[in-house]
């Protein structure tokens, strides 16, 4: 899933969980309460969507992703590293790559390596979610996991949430299901009001209940060496 930039138009087909979403990654840069200036990576950028966010918050934005991406300031090599010294920055943003990366391991040790002591990772993977290849897709994770995968990679779990619970992520899944399949007219309808009852549906859910089965999952990592 690759979030859009600028405004959702009231039928675009993921505008709630990308919502959520933004709000969580807004809330959790915020929180980091870092200097003016702090150096932020983006590692697997897209096209940016965060980066004015990060920009107004006072971070120094770059984007990593691979060679074929105009918009990325640094590249990605093929094994996915980055020519850039241990511990540069104190901030990375990883946002919907996890679930793209064949060795997830890997890619969590470069970016342990790129972060500076006590540096953090904020970090968000699907719980569930369609298969969207990008350019693959291979995976899903619980909380539980996503835990256990960063520290057994040498992080901190500092905080985890889940974003969009059971409920709505039922809606989502059933409106992605079969709205290539109605009529073009009736699409944008149709989306729009799967998307306002999933926004009245996570209202209801729980945090630990959100916890447990989420459409993504959020979390902070800290390192110390
Ligand atoms: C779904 S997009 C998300 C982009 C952006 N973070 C966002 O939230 O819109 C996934 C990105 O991960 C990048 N990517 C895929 N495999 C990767 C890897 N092994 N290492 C780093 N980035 C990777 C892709 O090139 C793509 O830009």
């Amino acid at each position: 899933m690759s979030a859009a930039t600028g405004a959702m138009p009231w039928w675009y087909w993921n505008r709630f969980v990308l919502q959520r979403l933004r709000e969580g990654v807004e809330r959790e840069l915020l929180g980091l309460d870092l200097p003016e200036e702090t150096p932020l990576l983006e590692f697997g950028c897209g096209n940016k969507p965060y980066a004015d966010m990060a920009t107004r918050y006072g971070y120094c934005y770059e984007g990593a992703d691979f060679k074929d991406n105009k918009h990325a300031d640094i590249v990605i090599d093929e094994a996915g590293r980055v020519d850039c010294k241990d511990g540069t920055y104190p901030v990375v943003l990883s946002i919907q790559v996890l679930e793209h990366v064949p060795d997830p391991g890997a890619y969590l040790r470069e970016v342990r390596r790129l972060l500076s002591d006590g540096g953090r990772l904020v970090l968000s993977t699907h719980g569930m979610w369609e298969y969207h290849p990008c350019p693959t897709d291979y995976w899903r994770w619980t909380l539980d996991g996503l835990e256990k995968l960063l520290i057994d990679n040498g992080f901190k779990v500092e905080s985890k949430q889940g974003i969009v619970g059971l409920m709505a992520a039922s809606v989502q899944l059933f409106q992605d299901s079969v709205r290539r399949r109605l009529p073009r007219g009736f699409r944008q309808v149709f989306v729009f009001l799967c998307q306002g009852i999933m926004s009245l549906l996570d209202r209801m859910q729980g945090t630990n209940s959100k916890n447990r089965n989420s459409m993504i999952y959020l979390l902070v990592a800290s390192v110390e060496r």
